[in-house]
């Protein structure tokens, strides 16, 4: 896990997306035309490059291509808005707002990235996301206010900025994955209102440190995340010990959970990892959570001596890729559930030429969204007549996606299984009690 620095490629997205009520059309800047109106304002570096409405003109487009060509850009589709329903994409600028301002005054360039990461995980209604947002902004007071890890914080501003990007990457997706075994364990209501408040999750803030601070082992051979060459078997040992060391750097006062999730971090579910070779239930679950949490998250930034994956790329080989009995089987299936590759407004190529764009996504099978055919191979949007109705992408064997901008998936067009969280019931409920019994300690 060496070298990884999150790239705009692996979270290409850098539109904020505010306005949501109006996302339609996600675009690479390379795709974008003249008269397109934005939907969103397009932000990157906290300066707005061009505001929310504007209509591009070509001098636009072509700066944005060639300035930003990883950029993904909101523009509007008057066609497909009024054909067709779009799923909401559920209020995320404001947690990634609230997550920014939290963050400016000593984690500014992680802040910059934090608030791209949860974008991708599209499966919570409005209401969910209000109670997630509740749930980290309590755990970032905790951790801003607690003299221990404040402590910690100020130090981790002088970390690799790798290193503190990975850190806010994990602390939103354990928090995350947390929130949605809270709600599989006890779903929200159906009635509008106070739903789920008395959930036993407030004291997670044993996982939430643990998450910020687990790669604090690294920080003596940071250099090592700028090496583009191989590393040397020292330096392999060095990192396999990177859990241990953490937990030497840790202040004494540190919680023991979090103790005990730092050095457990990179054990595996089948007993093949480090340090311990711990397997199954001895493995403590909040460091289980980080496992798959951290392996999704440096899968998809680059590092210095390797490519990041996409998305979807690493979330289906964390699935059904070697490296699958690593992890928790019941929480891997709870995580996929989360994360959507292929989020709405995506545009994919179709294997016949044609452009399909996604308009609901599919919290059963993430590489599986409800898309609608509306472009054709010349990429002209077709008329509204000749729309048809949107339909999941394994509805129909003679529909193939095999690109969404420059990433390949046709790698997905397999026979992909849909996630049954029925046959990991009773092991959920179980990590919940667990959990439940840790955040209290
Ligand atoms: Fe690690
Ligand atoms: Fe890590």
């Amino acid at each position: 896990m060496v070298g990884e620095s999150v790239s705009p490629s692996c979270f290409p997205n850098i539109t904020v997306l505010k306005g949501v009520e109006d996302m339609p059309l996600l675009l690479q800047t390379g795709e974008l035309r003249p008269g397109m109106t934005l939907a969103n304002d397009i932000v990157n570096n906290f300066q707005i490059l061009l505001p929310k409405g504007h209509r591009l003109n070509a001098n636009d487009a072509k700066y944005l291509a060639r300035k930003y060509p990883d950029l993904s850009v909101c523009v509007h589709d008057p066609v497909l808005e009024d054909a067709v329903d779009f799923e909401e994409p559920f209020g995320r600028e404001k947690i990634n707002e609230r997550v920014v301002r939290q963050f400016q005054s000593n984690f500014e360039s992680v802040s910059r990235k934090a608030h791209l990461m949860l974008r991708e995980c599209v499966a919570l209604d409005p209401r969910q996301f209000q109670e997630l947002e509740q749930i980290i902004s309590r755990m970032l007071k905790y951790i801003r206010e607690n003299p221990v890890t404040m402590n910690l914080l100020e130090q981790a501003s002088g970390w690799h900025e790798y290193l503190q990007q990975h850190g806010m990457a994990v602390f939103n997706f354990s928090l995350l994955l947390c929130y949605r075994l809270q709600d599989h364990v006890h779903p929200p209501a159906p009635s509008v209102g106070n739903y789920n408040s008395d959930h036993n999750l407030d004291g997670l803030a044993s996982l939430a440190t643990a998450a910020l601070f687990h790669d604090i082992g690294m920080v003596p051979i940071q250099h090592l995340y700028d090496k583009t060459g191989l590393l040397t078997q020292q330096e392999i040992a060095s990192i396999k010990a990177h859990p241990l060391v953490g937990v030497e750097l840790l202040p004494e006062e540190i919680n023991n959970m979090t103790c005990q999730a730092i050095t457990q971090h990179h054990e595996n579910y089948d007993g093949s990892g480090y340090v311990d070779g711990l397997k199954e239930s001895q493995i403590n679950v909040f460091a289980r959570i980080l496992r798959i949490v951290d392996a999704y998250t440096a899968a998809v930034t680059n590092k210095g001596y390797k490519k990041s994956k996409t998305p979807a790329r690493a979330l289906y080989e964390m699935m059904h890729g070697s490296f699958c009995p690593c992890y928790d089987p019941a929480l891997l299936n709870l995580f996929a559930g989360v994360i959507q590759p292929l989020p709405v407004g995506a545009k994919l190529k179709l294997q016949n030429g044609l452009y399909a764009v996604v308009v609901r996504s599919n919290t059963h099978n993430p590489f599986k969204p409800q898309v609608i055919i509306a472009f054709d191979d010349q990429e002209k949007p077709l008329p509204k007549s000749q729309l048809a109705q949107p339909f999941y992408l394994d509805e129909r064997d003679d529909v193939e996606a095999v690109s969404f901008g420059k990433q390949d998936i046709s790698f997905l067009n397999r026979t992909v299984d849909d996630i049954s969280l029925d046959e990991h019931d009773h092991a959920l409920r179980e990590i919940y009690d667990q959990m439940c019994q840790l955040a209290m300690v």
